[in-house]
């Protein structure tokens, strides 16, 4: 078939398999050209098949030749209709991993649920016995509870007041006022049971239990801070809360890991257009603007950029991991750079519909936007028909 982009909002509903193959080619080179991590060798990404669980997995497998095994929750193709960018991206990875003689297998299912964490624990015993390195990258509008089958749905909002600032559709440039009314305690806990640590908790545990985390066994997550200009609707909102208690989650797993020698980590990471910020109302306009004066001052970084630079100068650098104040290892340092931040400021006063094309990088977060879904992808030819039932090699 020929794919199209149709999009609906902050999704699209079609996905391009060349498109996506060619980004994780390029993330593939970007790795290979910044030479070999002395990383771990076995490794599990929760949350791998797009944004910043899939570019780890990359960084790992062809920064470091790790054996990877990625779980996901994506939807294969039928006849006509296209996957998600991330089965795409899977298939994609695991062949290129696979060529390149890495053991690559992954399992599709909820990562929240014990059904799929045992299967992932067999997959592990049959087929590498231990595991040295867990990321945990999910980021999920809702949540079943695996003991309770409560489920929860996460809100973006903030807290305590309403908030009102500058948003753009991205789409159309439209800058326009908007207005949040403050989540309610029970959105807090919501957000939290979704977004928050207990999940990560529930995997090490898992995972520890059926003797399958090695000695010195490290595992890292993701969280965000940003700038003040969010700060009402994401750090100090029902995110931020959620966000918090993934960050207090780290230290009651390195308590947990102790007699195993391992640890758990926090990685902040940079903003960037995902399937999941691109929902977050405020952060596209923050993201255009960021984008535009890093890209002027050299600074820019994608996901690749970000995992191959956390693994490379943070996690595995051989010398002491550095860490802020509150544990937290920090790979948005050139985002949160006092003259970065400044001019963001100072641009957010100045856009508007007319200006933004100036003062922010609108069209660059258009491409990134369609390039999550194998879309505007240098060198692929979108006229050409295309075979939508891509499989992918290693899925059990
Ligand atoms: P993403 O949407 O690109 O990736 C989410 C991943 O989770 C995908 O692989 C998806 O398949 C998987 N997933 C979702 N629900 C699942 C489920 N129930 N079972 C199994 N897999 C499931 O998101 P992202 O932006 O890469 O976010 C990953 C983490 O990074 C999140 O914790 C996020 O808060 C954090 N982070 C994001 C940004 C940003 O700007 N995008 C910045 C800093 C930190
Ligand atoms: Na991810």
């Amino acid at each position: 078939m020929i794919i199209a982009p149709r999009i609906r909002g902050f999704i699209c509903l079609t996905a391009h398999p060349q498109g996506c193959e060619q980004n994780i080619v390029n993330q593939i080179n970007h790795v290979k050209s910044k030479g070999a991590i002395n990383g771990p060798k076995r490794v599990l990404v929760i949350g791998s098949s797009t944004g910043f669980g899939l570019a780890s997995r990359i960084t790992a497998a062809f920064g470091s030749e790790a054996s990877t095994v990625g779980v996901y929750f994506e939807k294969p193709p039928a006849p006509g209709k296209t996957a998600s960018a991330g089965w795409y991206n899977t298939a994609a990875f695991e062949a290129k991993a696979q060529e390149a003689g890495l053991y690559a297998k992954s399992i599709n299912g909820d990562a929240f649920s014990d059904d799929i964490k045992r299967q992932v624990i067999d997959l592990i015993k049959a087929d590498l016995g231990q595991i040295d390195l867990v990321i945990y990258s999910l980021a999920s509008p809702r949540r079943t509870h695996p003991k309770t089958g409560v489920v929860y749905n996460s809100v973006l909002k903030p807290i305590g007041q309403v908030f009102t600032n500058k948003t753009v559709d991205f789409h159309t440039g439209l800058v326009s006022d908007i207005s949040i009314q403050p989540a309610n305690e029970e959105e807090i806990e919501n957000t939290v049971a979704v977004m928050g640590g207990e999940d990560w908790g529930f995997w090490i545990e898992d995972l520890k239990a059926a003797g399958v985390l090695a000695q010195g066994a490290t595992t890292v997550a993701y969280s965000y801070i940003g700038p003040a200009i969010t700060e009402a609707v994401y750090r100090n909102g029902t995110i931020g809360r959620a966000k918090d208690d993934l960050e207090a989650t780290a230290f009651s797993i390195t308590e947990k890991l102790k007699d195993l020698d391992g640890k758990a980590y926090v990685s902040v990471n940079k903003a960037l257009v995902t399937q999941s910020s691109s929902a977050i109302p405020v952060i596209p306009l923050y993201i255009s603007l960021l984008y535009k004066v890093m890209k002027d001052a050299g600074l820019h970084e994608g996901c690749i950029e970000q995992m191959q630079r956390l693994f490379q100068d943070r996690l595995f650098s051989g010398k002491e991991i550095a860490t802020d104040e509150k544990g937290r290892i920090r790979v948005d340092d050139w985002e949160m750079r006092e003259d970065v931040q400044a001019e963001v400021a100072k641009l957010w006063e100045e856009s508007d519909t007319d200006t933004l094309p100036q003062t922010g990088d609108l069209a660059g977060y258009k491409k990134d936007f369609l390039n999550l879904f194998g879309f505007d992808v240098a060198g692929v030819d979108y006229d050409a028909e295309t075979d939508e039932m891509v499989q992918i090699p290693g899925l059990s």
